[in-house]
């Protein structure tokens, strides 16, 4: 029998997890190229920037100083941000999540990498997000959802 994987429970496991996942995106022909070839990406400033992020996420370090809207609104014109290239993203993401941990907070991450997406894509593409459904929502979150559209959201 294999030895059950651990769950993530520190900024050493978010380490190791952005580590991996970057590895795969360098390797991966279609996002690979973005990064280093359009964006060209610095990694030595990068991947700290992704350590705090995830860290901020998942264990509330508040270290990650940043604008992933703006910076993903950048890419829009220059490269492919279809639904279809957050998908294979999100695949690769859930890969490296699955390949190392396993447990609840990994659950965890991955869900907040797929809530991320839905809200980067919609941004970057000016559309609605996709899999927000207000129909999914209580009485109090559809008045405060409906004030919030008709601009007061105090
Ligand atoms: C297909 C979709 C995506 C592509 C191609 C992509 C690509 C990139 C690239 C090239 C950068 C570097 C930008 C720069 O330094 O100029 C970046 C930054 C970043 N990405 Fe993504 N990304 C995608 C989706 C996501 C998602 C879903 C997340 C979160 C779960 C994410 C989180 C971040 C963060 C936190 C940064 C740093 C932003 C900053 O500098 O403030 N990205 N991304």
């Amino acid at each position: 029998m294999n030895k059950p994987l651990p769950d993530l429970n520190d900024r050493n496991d978010i380490i190791r997890l952005v580590d991996g996942f970057y590895e795969r995106i360098r390797r991966d022909e279609k996002l690979g190229p973005v990064f280093e070839e359009i964006a060209q990406v610095d990694w030595e400033t990068h991947l700290p920037k992704m350590y705090d992020f995830w860290d901020t996420v998942m264990f509330r370090s508040g270290t990650f100083r940043g604008d992933p809207i703006a910076a993903h609104k950048k890419l829009g014109p220059l490269t492919d941000m279809s639904q279809a290239t957050f998908d294979h993203r999100l695949d690769l993401f859930r890969a490296t999540v699955n390949e190392l941990f396993a447990g609840e907070k990994a659950e965890h991450i991955v869900r907040c990498a797929e809530d991320m997406a839905n809200v980067l894509y919609s941004k970057v593409n000016n559309v609605p997000q996709p899999r927000f459904d207000p129909a999914n929502l209580t009485d109090e979150q559809r008045s405060r959802y409906e004030a919030y559209k008709k601009g007061n959201s105090g």
